[in-house]
């Protein structure tokens, strides 16, 4: 596959097989992907790997820190973890606001580079930002600092079916020659 067809075709997976993902191989994509751009060579990631058999200690943690999860996050929650494997993408809140918006976008540039990855590789991912990633019970429940932010949270899993693409307007229709 070239790379445009990489990048026309990976899409977000619903359904994956019950089937493990090996943590080598994704921490090998993962060392491919941090290749992208940030700037002054901040390097502002860190990923953490939640495999599915963590699910309920990860879980249980999260009850432990806020007592009891609103019914929403909870289904949130499961579904999510219900992934053979989700990597959570962390980045240090920055004091500078300028420099927090840029080592974000840097870290969005690292899970784009990790999906098209995996897809390379037949492995299927959705992006999903759930509300209860900014909660500090959840960041302490996955032992980060509450000065570190969630990017994002990665299913990752193989999967039978990619869904076919969604259609997106043409660039040439958001193009501006000025
Ligand atoms: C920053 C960001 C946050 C997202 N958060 C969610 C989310 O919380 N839940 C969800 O279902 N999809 C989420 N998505 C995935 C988009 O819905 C998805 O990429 C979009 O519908 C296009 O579909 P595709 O990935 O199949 O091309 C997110 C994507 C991005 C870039």
């Amino acid at each position: 596959m070239n790379l445009n067809e990489i990048i026309r075709n990976r899409v977000s997976v619903k359904n994956y097989v019950n089937e493990k993902v090996d943590p080598k191989l994704l921490i090998e994509l993962l060392d491919d992907a941090v290749y992208a751009p940030n700037h002054k060579m901040r390097e502002p990631w860190r990923f953490i790997l939640i495999d599915q058999d963590r699910k309920d200690a990860l879980k249980q943690a999260f009850i432990n820190q806020v007592g009891v999860i609103d019914a929403k996050d909870e289904d949130k929650f499961d579904t999510i973890f219900s992934a053979p494997m989700v990597i959570a993408f962390i980045m240090k809140l920055n004091k500078n606001y300028n420099d927090e918006i840029e080592d974000l976008q840097a870290v969005g540039t690292v899970v784009q580079n990790f999906m098209l990855l995996a897809y390379e590789k037949g492995i299927g991912t959705a992006w999903k930002t759930p509300a209860f990633i900014e909660l500090d019970g959840f960041k302490e429940a996955l032992g980060i600092g509450t000065d570190e932010l969630v990017v994002s949270l990665i299913r990752v899993g193989k999967t039978d079916k990619f869904p076919a693409p969604k259609k997106r307007v043409p660039a040439k229709e958001r193009v501006t020659m000025y």
